[in-house]
């Protein structure tokens, strides 16, 4: 028996299997190792920080873990002020020292730099717009009526998308001014008509009152709905002692700065309360702060409103004096005058304390005293 005659083929066939196995485990081992090394956490400078991030990770994830320090670039208005902070390009990234893109897969030892992001500048967007209708006043006098509702025009404005702001404006179509005519009792007769503005006000609307009823002169009051819901029995007073009772809306806004419906809520607010106190459904009315435009104008022709404004501003209100206001109440004084005053919105004293020298005064020169109704029936 020579055994290694026949041993040969016999290792032959035992050798083949191992390096079978050898390949293998080398194979195994060899996935394994990648397997690892694709799964093993990161380490990378982020902004001169070391971080550790999930293997795969990539530059946008980066940004959405909040990592770099930069931030991204402004929105800016059309006009170049700044909209919001950050509201434009996100940070830029450079990885290694060259740009990197967002999907960019990251790897050991990477240097990762962001700087601040590039501003953004809004859109633009045209649109047509109405161009206000503007007024135009003809005439002198304390009553103001709207002989010509004039028509809007229409614009063509380009401006920020998100700030609004205008970049500019072509006039499509050119519109026509509201005509408002102020006007006065042509009569020559000698009639002046004392006004009150901004009351009920205790204490102070009750003695201009006691004024009025020794010296026998009616009077127009302009009163505000929410001073008539705070005092009803002195509104009504005013009129019992038969006064013209007006309106001077609910809460004395300046009306042109309003909406239509907020516009219409004050004058209606202010005409509702003062119904309800007096039983008087109040014609007249005066805008707080003689504040008119094509809006207001609007609102009080719908409402089929008479629009008293003054003719002599006493400045009663810049509390001057007593001599003063009595000066001021007299010295310009015209037949068909309508005389501005005060009986609420401040301390009156010097409002009161004038009233009968305006009241003798002017009656030595002959006037007589009369409502703003009386006013615009004279012929
Ligand atoms: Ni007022």
């Amino acid at each position: 028996m020579s055994g290694p005659h026949f041993d040969l083929p016999n290792e032959r066939r035992t050798r083949w299997p191992w390096v079978v196995a050898l390949v293998v485990v080398l194979i195994v081992a060899g996935g394994a190792a990648a397997a690892w090394a694709l799964t093993r956490p990161i380490t990378l400078s982020v902004d001169g920080q070391a971080q550790t991030l999930p293997a795969g990770s990539t530059v946008s994830d980066i940004r959405k873990a909040n990592l770099l320090k930069a931030t991204p670039g402004a929105l800016k208005s059309v006009k170049g002020s700044v909209i919001q902070q950050t509201g434009g390009k996100p940070p830029t990234v450079t990885r290694n020292g060259e740009p990197a893109l967002a999907k960019q897969r990251l790897h050991n030892g990477d240097r990762i730099v962001s700087t601040v992001g590039a501003d953004v500048t809004e859109k633009s967007v045209t649109a047509t717009e109405a161009i206000a209708i503007v007024t135009e006043n003809r005439g002198s006098g304390p009553v103001a009526t709207v002989i010509e509702t004039g028509t809007p025009g229409v614009a063509e404005v380009t401006r920020g998308e998100v700030s609004h702001i205008k970049v500019s404006s072509k006039v499509v179509k050119r519109g026509t001014p509201m005509v408002v005519l102020l006007s006065r009792p042509k009569s020559g007769d000698k009639l002046v008509a004392l006004t009150f503005d901004d009351g009920p006000y205790p204490g102070q609307t009750d003695k201009i009152l006691d004024v009025l009823a020794a010296k026998r002169v009616k009077a127009t009051f302009f009163m505000l709905g929410g001073r008539v819901k705070a005092n009803p029995a002195l509104a009504r007073r005013v009129a019992d002692e038969g006064h013209l009772v007006a309106n001077h809306s609910l809460g004395h806004k300046n009306l042109p700065k309003e909406k239509p419906v907020e516009i219409r809520r004050q004058i209606k607010g202010g005409a509702s309360a003062i119904k309800k106190a007096t039983g008087v459904q109040p014609v007249w009315f005066r805008p707080p702060y003689g504040a008119v435009n094509g809006k207001v104008w609007t609102e009080m022709r719908a409402l089929k409103l008479r629009v008293a404004m003054w003719d002599i501003d006493t400045l009663d209100w810049t509390k001057p004096g007593v001599k003063r206001i009595a000066k001021n109440a007299t010295r310009r004084v015209k037949p068909g005058a309508v005389i501005l005053m005060h009986d609420g919105g401040a301390h009156r004293e010097q409002t009161v304390a004038a009233l009968p020298l305006i009241i003798d005064k002017l009656r030595a020169q002959g006037y007589t005293f009369v409502t703003l109704a009386e006013l615009s029936e004279a012929k």
